[in-house]
């Protein structure tokens, strides 16, 4: 799920492969948006295409759109009946509106957080909701402050205040929701510490796939100095028998247009 930064290059393979605990966790937010046959859903920011696939078999009809290439062409490969397309959360566009935009971890991505408003405001029905479920403020707090604090260390200042992510609060988001028109009928902000994958690497992993932005321009042997350092401030806090875990606010939302 990549829909707004061109620094973040996404590695759909390993995405899937250490990181997928990302849509796993959305499945319980399809219970949420409860889809029924001969409604049409868009998938925002589907990556590849698991959550898509799952919306799928309730007998709807799904549309899944990524602005990463790499990812919808992983997605097609793997789903070929479903419709995958390539466009931005912040200007996507269908004659054919929409019952439900339903959204796993992709909008703390989309800094011009209004344009992605309008958009789905714009392609739902009337009366269609919205059910989203992205980072809420302080959301991996504990490890952006690790991290911008090693690379301050070691001189990367610039670095370091690299605008990647936008985590609002629930009253913030909900607000700008109500703004462009939406009801909001449920929302939620709440703690989901995530286990990663990789119990030797876990912290360095995650800053790997989803950070690599603050890393830009850095050499690689620092690279490694600057991750271990993180990872190791991080040891009290994030690593838990065996396993790291990353510091997750969730916010889920429902609105209806
Ligand atoms: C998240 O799902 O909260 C998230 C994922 C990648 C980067 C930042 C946040």
């Amino acid at each position: 799920m990549n829909l707004s930064t061109a620094d973040t290059k996404w590695n759909a393979n390993l995405y899937d492969d250490k990181h997928s605990f990302v849509f796993k966790y959305g499945e319980d937010l399809v219970d949420l948006l409860s889809p029924v046959t001969g409604e049409r859903i868009l998938d925002l920011g589907c990556g590849t295409g698991y959550l898509t696939s799952v919306i799928a078999a309730s007998g709807a009809s799904v549309v899944g759109i990524d602005s990463s290439f790499d990812m919808i062409a992983k997605a097609k490969t793997a789903y070929p009946e479903l419709d995958f397309k390539v466009q931005a959360a912040t200007e996507f566009y269908f004659d054919e509106h929409f019952n439900a935009i339903f959204s796993n971890a992709v909008l703390h991505w989309v800094l011009q957080k209004e344009m992605a408003i309008d958009c789905m405001y714009r392609n739902l029905k009337k009366s269609g909701r919205l059910v989203l479920e992205f980072g809420g403020k302080h959301n991996v707090a504990r490890i952006i402050t690790a991290l911008q604090n090693s690379l301050i260390k070691h001189g990367f200042v610039e670095n370091a205040a690299i605008p990647l992510w936008y985590f609002p609060s629930l009253g913030e988001y909900t607000s700008l929701l109500e703004k462009r028109g939406f009801r909001v009928t449920y929302a939620a902000h709440f703690n989901r510490d995530t286990k990663l994958a990789d119990t030797e690497n876990g912290i360095k992993d995650w800053i790997k796939m989803f950070g690599s932005a603050f890393l830009k321009g850095i050499e690689s042997n620092q690279v490694d100095e600057i991750l271990t350092e993180t990872q190791g401030v991080l040891a009290p806090t994030q690593f838990k028998n065996g396993e790291w875990f990353a510091d997750y606010k969730r916010l889920r939302i429902i609105a209806t247009k």
